[in-house]
């Protein structure tokens, strides 16, 4: 007995010990591509521009230098040396040599990660090394087997592994010729895939430009995954969900997804990161030092991880492991396994691989697989259960969500009930039938789903779904909007929806009245102690008072909590009106251009599909919103409440070369943003107008300029002028 637990504690420690050891790792101390040096002196050189103010064009160079070294600490390293906004301050400041200077472009600048245009078709280009899959093995029988007929082909009697991780996301392929990246594809049929060049720039972990030619290495194809990490991923669902839309529901999706986007900046918003796991195919330079350099690192893969790692490619170097023999390497497997769930990313099993590239070629492969390497898939984090019932809840916007209700199961260690299906056309796609057996997934941290009912298991007692024609709440009939999936409830008065809209007002992200949350606003909704949004600030604290639970000290909190929230910036309170469509982001661009929020009562969809990132959809919503009659009343009472409303940022007036002059933007501007170019106007003392009229001086015309440009050319008062003639204009 006592032995037994004595081998308890070892075990115990053994794991703690290997489990700090893997997840140190992760962290800083691992060998950089930077030596000590180096990184000092980068540093140095990081603090001379962060204090001067202007930069000369001979500097060009250099700081292209230091923001490669700061993206490197940031997306390789995961251990940045600066803060975000220095890092800005130095990436404005190569845009602002850049701008002087276009002819000191070139394609591998920092800046030339995100193009402007969108993708117009993506063309089918060949790999060079066709892209093949790996065998898969489920359990030791499987590795012991593998390695048997390996061994045997070899003539070895214990052969040198490299096991890494098999990364859950899309698989990649990248050519890099003369130091460049030239091409990022897809994996498409494995012989052919589609040129994704533009998307690819978009991952910041991937250099534009590596120094393969001081390993004597011309032309090189890479492969490797890309991926969305589980906090990429968890930000981005939570932007969707601010803005009503259906989260992701896992992150291979969320990366695989990307790929093929017609807009890199979309893609760019996804967080992307890529590992690089295997160099498939190179050719020497003349440099014949150089070659010998490289070779050295070549022999081998775990050798090859390496080099790519030095080259400042995110490799599996910090988690690779080079074993001898199956059984380490059945032991590292398992041991990896239980790391699964503290992993920043999603991994779906290992893969192992003959570390010897002679060796590798040798043994070749069968006429799917390559027989030097092999995956070992986890097991999967599904189960099945039974579909009870479907409950419909009703959101701020009136939404009707569907919610699966299951026999609850254990999901990689979470007790799941309750999974949500977001709207009918998914019962109807993954045929669900009450009292069906479900199919369900959880990967990761990530919200469970279900992957699909299984038909064959059906005993004929099983009922069909009947999606409701009325709101479960109010009994308003439900409405769907043509191209819309979700069923929603029309009544805004509607008790569900006023709730909703009550916790969000109040949420983290909204107003943030802390000590109220969701269930306050429940049960004192339920007792009429508040009925809507202004009612937060008519609390009756006597009333309240007298509830249980609610003594001195916490009506004290709650008070002043809900005092605080009347001063939040006016971004936050038009985020918490829950406009449908309209995010955190949004709601910045729209305080930024507004000093008091009734402004935006006047605005059209026309003017506000002028500011950034705002589309028809969302205008119209906003437009909506603003022109409803009873929401008006709303906002006025809020305001006589005490609520802030106005700008404060934005009302100060600036002094400068535009004093007195009005300006408008039309089309796509190439060098600035069009929210940095209206944020210049306001800078140097100028006005902003929302459409063409006698009263405005400049329009500055970009790209594409619609029908101001044209009704501009009829007022012969106004001067039309281009990005370039603003830009003096500016700093005359
Ligand atoms: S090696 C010829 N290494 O798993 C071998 N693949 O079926 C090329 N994957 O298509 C693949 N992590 O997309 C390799 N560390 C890793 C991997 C990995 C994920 C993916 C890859 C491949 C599939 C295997």
């Amino acid at each position: 007995m006592a032995i037994t637990v004595y081998e308890l504690i070892i075990t115990g420690a053994n794991v703690v010990s290997y489990r700090m050891e893997i997840l140190d790792n992760f962290m800083t101390q691992f060998e950089c591509m930077y030596t000590a040096d180096q990184t000092k002196q980068l540093q140095e050189m990081t603090r001379n521009f962060l204090n001067k103010k202007d930069h000369s064009a001979e500097v060009i160079n250099d700081l292209r230098t230091v923001l490669r070294f700061h993206e490197h600490r940031y997306y390789v390293m995961d251990d940045p040396l600066i803060s975000d906004a220095e890092y800005d301050k130095l990436f404005k400041a190569l845009e602002a040599i850049e701008l002087a200077h276009p002819e000191l472009i070139t394609s591998q600048s920092p800046t030339q990660r995100v193009g402007s245009s969108l993708n117009q078709s993506f063309n089918t280009v060949q790999h060079i090394v066709p892209m093949l899959s790996l065998a898969n093995s489920y359990n030791e029988d499987d590795l012991v087997d593998w390695d048997r007929k390996a061994r045997e082909a070899a003539g070895i009697a214990d052969i040198e592994y490299c096991i890494e991780p098999k990364f859950d996301g899309a698989s990649i392929s990248l050519i890099y010729e003369n130091d460049v990246l030239t091409r990022g594809t897809t994996r498409g049929n494995g012989v052919e895939g589609e040129d994704i060049t533009t998307n690819i720039r978009q991952v910041r972990s991937i250099p534009l430009s590596a120094a393969f030619s001081d390993f004597g290495v011309q032309q090189v194809e890479i492969r490797g995954e890309v991926m969305m990490s589980k906090k990429a991923f968890n930000r981005y669902n939570e932007m969707l969900a601010g803005l009503n839309l259906a989260p992701l529901a896992n992150a291979r999706n969320g990366a695989s997804g990307s790929l093929r986007m017609k807009d890199p900046k979309e893609v760019a918003k996804r967080g992307l990161e890529a590992f690089l796991y295997n160099i498939s195919y190179h050719t020497p330079t003349n440099d014949k030092e150089a070659v010998r350099k490289g070779q050295a690192f070549l022999d081998t893969h775990s050798g090859s991880l390496t080099l790519l790692w030095q080259l400042g490619f995110r490799s599996p170097e910090k988690e690779k492991v080079v074993v001898k023999g199956i059984k380490a390497v059945i032991d590292h497997v398992g041991e990896f396994e239980a790391l699964r769930d503290d992993l920043p990313y999603e991994v779906d099993g290992m893969v192992i691989k003959v570390n010897d590239l002679e060796l590798q070629e040798k043994l070749g492969m069968t006429t799917h697989h390559p027989r030097w390497a092999i995956a070992f898939k986890f097991k999967a984090r599904q189960a099945t259960s039974k579909l009870r019932s479907i409950e419909y809840q009703v959101g701020r916007t009136g939404s009707i969500t569907p919610v699966a209700k299951i026999e609850p199961v254990q999901l990689a260690g979470v007790t799941v009930g309750s999974i949500s299906l977001f709207n009918e056309d998914i019962i109807k796609d993954k045929d669900l039938m009450i009292g069906d057996t479900v199919l369900v997934e959880r990967a990761g941290d990530v919200i469970p789903y279900i992957v699909k009912s299984l038909a064959e298991l059906r005993t004929g007692k099983e009922q069909r779904v009947i999606f409701p024609t009325s709101c479960p709440v109010c009994a308003t009939r439900l409405f769907k909007e043509e191209g819309e999936a979700v069923w929603r409830c029309v009544n805004i008065e509607c008790p569900a929806q006023v709730v909703e809209k009550m916790i969000h007002f109040v949420s983290k992200n909204a107003m943030d009245i802390k000590s109220f949350g969701e269930a306050n606003i429940r049960k004192f909704y339920e007792l009429g102690l508040l009925k809507d949004i202004p009612g937060i600030y008519k609390l009756d604290y006597g009333a309240v008072s007298k509830l249980e639970g609610f003594g001195k000290k916490s009506i004290t909190n709650l008070q002043e909590a809900i005092e605080t929230s009347k001063n939040q910036p006016l971004n936050r309170l038009i985020f918490g009106l829950g406009i449908r469509f309209v995010g955190e982001t949004t709601a910045k661009v729209l305080s930024n251009k507004v000093h008091h929020l009734l402004d935006l009562q006047n605005y059209t969809v026309e003017q506000l599909q002028q500011l950034e990132d705002i589309g028809v959809k969302v205008a119209g919503s906003i437009v909506h919103f603003f022109q409803n009659q009873q929401n008006g009343l709303m906002l006025r009472e809020l305001e006589a409440l005490g609520v802030k409303m106005t700008n404060e940022k934005r009302a100060v007036v600036h002094e400068g070369a535009l004093t007195g002059k009005n300006f408008l933007f039309t089309g796509t501007l190439n060098k600035l943003k069009r929210s940095e170019a209206e944020e210049l106007v306001e800078q140097k003392g100028g006005k902003l107008l929302g459409s063409v009229s006698s009263k405005l001086n400049y329009l500055v015309v970009g790209d594409d300029a619609g029908s101001k440009f044209e009704k501009a050319k009829k007022i012969n008062t106004i001067r039309i002028i281009n990005e370039d003639e603003f830009l003096s204009l500016v700093q005359a």
